[in-house]
């Protein structure tokens, strides 16, 4: 029987999203005793002490199925931000919200734009609807460029996906390019302006910039617009799986009806309502960022090595003459887990999670070591 004649065509070259290399993973294959992640963005300060009070709390109910429209996060995200219950929506990550979107919008025939170094996630989704993905360049080689993107936009365009700030290179756009956007956009063949998802994944850290736009303050005016949020970075449950978005609200109830109906977890709702309310866990996690990435700064300056300033937790930087892969290896060998570049189609990068100051200075220390100084 030849199962590939019924798999369906968009998926028989389909490729695995590679994610970051797990501690445990290394710690089979190498042996070592001590490593650290820093190639997945996640929070090293862990989650907020009241968000693990409410997991400990509810385990003993996980033998019930969860609320499946995950009503206590709604209201809880509703009364945070200012926004009626029915523009909310929630899914299992901003992974899963990456899918439903496309789930729910994609056909064969329609044309995504996507920017080129920008969240692989995108372009693996509509591959997988069988769409077409189509990629525009960067600007001043790390930043998105908003009227690039429109400018790409025909009569068959279904979407535009934007990332602020971006993931990997750590840049934003601000709110009169994006004012600019919207305005520029034109109307496809359906007679409508194309879908904006807006990947807000790293909104947290991000709001620390001066000129750093809320989504939000677009969605009145945009019934085109779709933003979403992740409970996985600075709220420190990325192993629970819960994301959250916002939109008007005929797109919130097709979402609604196509997303599996238990699709976030009973401890991953009560966790993330909990995490909603501590200030204090946020407040915590932004002063570390901001003072550590200024560590780093300093340090790859004193290295001379080109990075990209970031409005997130991680920072990207040149490897060369070492390919990222290289970089990456040698990492490896001494127990440092980073991420080389080469699926974002920069080979001569590597992007590394700013974490808590003693795995920075480990990370440091290793990447002298690395450029041999
Ligand atoms: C830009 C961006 N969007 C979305 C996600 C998805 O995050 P999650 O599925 O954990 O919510 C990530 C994760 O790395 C990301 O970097």
């Amino acid at each position: 029987m030849d199962i590939l004649k019924m798999v369906r065509k968009s998926c028989l070259r389909f490729q695995p999203y590679l994610s970051g290399r797990s501690v445990e993973s290394l710690k089979r294959e190498c042996g070592l005793k001590s490593i650290i992640k820093l190639a997945s963005n996640e929070n090293a300060l862990g989650p907020s002490k009241k968000a693990i009070k409410s997991i400990k709390t509810n385990v003993e109910k996980v033998f019930t199925y969860p609320d499946s429209t995950s009503y206590e996060l709604k209201k809880a995200l509703s009364e945070r931000y200012q926004l009626p219950v029915g523009n909310i929506f929630t899914g299992a990550g901003g992974d899963e919200i990456i899918e439903l979107i496309a789930r729910l919008f994609f056909n064969p025939e329609d044309e995504i734009i996507v920017s080129k170094h920008s969240f692989i996630r995108y372009a693996m989704a509509v591959e997988l609807m069988g769409s077409k993905a189509i990629v525009v360049p960067m600007k001043d080689g790390f930043r998105y460029d908003l009227l690039a993107l429109a400018k790409a936009c025909n009569e068959n365009t279904k979407a535009v996906f934007v990332t602020n700030p971006n993931n990997p290179t750590g840049t934003y756009v601000t709110k009169a390019e994006i004012a600019e956007f919207f305005e520029k956009l034109p109307v496809n063949k359906f007679g409508a302006k194309p879908i904006v998802v807006l990947d807000e994944a790293y909104f947290e850290y991000a709001v620390l910039e001066k000129d750093y736009p809320n989504g939000l303050d677009f969605l009145k005016d945009n019934p085109n617009l779709i933003i979403f949020r992740t409970f996985s970075k600075i709220y420190g449950l990325a192993g629970l799986r819960v994301a959250y978005g916002f939109a008007n609200e005929e797109i919130v109830n097709y979402i609604e009806r196509i997303r599996p109906p238990f699709n976030v977890n009973l401890l991953a709702q009560v966790a993330a309502v909990a995490s909603i309310t501590d200030n204090e866990q946020v407040k915590k996690s932004q002063k570390l960022i901001k003072k550590e990435k200024v560590y780093l700064y300093k340090e790859f300056e004193k290295l001379k090595i080109k990075y990209i300033k970031t409005a997130a937790n991680f920072i990207l930087f040149d490897s060369s003459p070492l390919k990222g892969i290289e970089l990456f290896r040698e990492f490896l060998k001494g127990g440092v887990i980073v991420r080389a570049m080469d699926e974002y189609e920069l080979p001569y990068w590597v992007r590394v999670t700013v974490s808590i100051h003693e795995e920075n200075e480990l990370f440091i220390k290793k990447l002298k070591k690395c450029v041999k100084v």
